[in-house]
């Protein structure tokens, strides 16, 4: 009989990856609670063969439950259905969170549940365009080995790549997902500021994006990221990243300081690879940390 899934969060990821269990994953059929019975039922019509329930304690017998709120808030919903819901001895619940390992849904041990996580890595800004571009998505699992091993099976269910990590290196592993993903999202959103101080009329903004940013990606992917850098510090332009820095000050001056972060963290990139002088690395580092050059 195929497993039935609840899903505890009726965001981002519960339409996305519901969406793809119940098509794809073999899952017979889903229930869906979230903070409100409306945002239970706005995500049930997301993932199709779902339906909706008010509130924890009205979630049937499943074998599979996929806790998908906001990670302050797993343990608690951990809690929450160790005292009040149907889990059994042989479910698998599951939280999807890539800082916090299978240890957070602890509470549920007393009922026997088998523990894991599995965490797409991948952003999910819209649940239907994360669907469209699935397949061959990594998702990082840990936690009890059979929990593990029925995760891994549904990932590679529907079209990803089950990656086993080890617990201790979630965290970390974490927040460099946070530079490649989000940050990387929060340095366009700069750019984008400093077009618009420039007067660069919003298509040329999509323009750039679409070639500088995509083109520095695909560099990093064929290249890696030292031989991928280019620019004003990986040929040790001195006084042009002085000029970018006042001109930043005078019309952005809140985007200086990120500019100057980065600028240091590029010119430890140039080091590296050994072609650009002592002399113009210390400069590039002083004006970054702003010591005058
Ligand atoms: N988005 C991504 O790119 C991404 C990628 C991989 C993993 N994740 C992980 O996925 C998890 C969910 O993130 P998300 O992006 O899907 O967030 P989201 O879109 O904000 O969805 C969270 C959902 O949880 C519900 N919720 C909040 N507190 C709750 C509670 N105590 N009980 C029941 N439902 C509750 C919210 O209800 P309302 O609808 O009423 O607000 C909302 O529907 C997090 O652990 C995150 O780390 C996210």
């Amino acid at each position: 009989m195929s497993p039935r899934l609840n899903i505890i969060g009726g965001g981002k990821v519960a339409q996305a990856l519901g969406g793809l269990l119940v098509r794809q994953g073999g899952v017979g059929w889903a229930a869906v609670c979230s903070r409100t019975l409306l945002s239970a039922e706005r995500s049930a019509r997301c993932i199709g063969s779902a339906s909706a329930v008010g509130g924890i304690e009205e979630l049937p017998s499943a074998e599979l439950w996929m806790v998908s709120v906001p990670d302050r808030e797993i343990s608690k919903v951990a809690v929450a259905l160790a005292e009040r819901s149907a889990v059994k001895p042989g479910d698998v619940v599951f939280h999807v969170s890539g800082a916090h390992t299978a240890e957070e849904l602890k509470a549920l041990r007393q009922r026997g549940a088998l523990l894991g996580s599995l965490h797409p890595v991948r952003s999910i800004a819209d649940p239907a365009v994360a669907i469209s571009q699935f397949e061959g998505t990594v998702c990082a699992i840990e936690g009890d080995e059979e929990a593990a091993q029925q995760l891994a099976q549904l990932v590679r269910r529907i079209g990803g790549v089950a990656l086993q990590v080890p617990p201790a290196a979630k965290l970390l592993c974490h927040a460099g997902h946070v530079f490649a993903s989000n940050y990387l999202v929060a340095v366009l959103d700069a750019a984008r500021q400093l077009y618009e101080a420039a007067g660069v009329p919003p298509e040329a903004i999509s323009a750039f994006f679409s070639s500088i940013a995509r083109g520095a990606l695909e560099n990093v992917s064929i290249l890696g990221t030292t031989a991928a850098l280019t620019g004003p510090v990986a040929r040790g332009e001195v006084e042009l990243v002085r000029d970018q820095v006042a001109a930043i000050d005078a019309r952005a001056p809140e985007l200086s300081g990120l500019y100057c972060a980065l600028g240091l963290h590029a010119a430890g990139i140039a080091a590296r690879r050994g072609e650009v002088s002592e002399e113009r690395l210390d400069a590039l580092r002083r004006i970054c940390l702003r010591q005058g050059a």
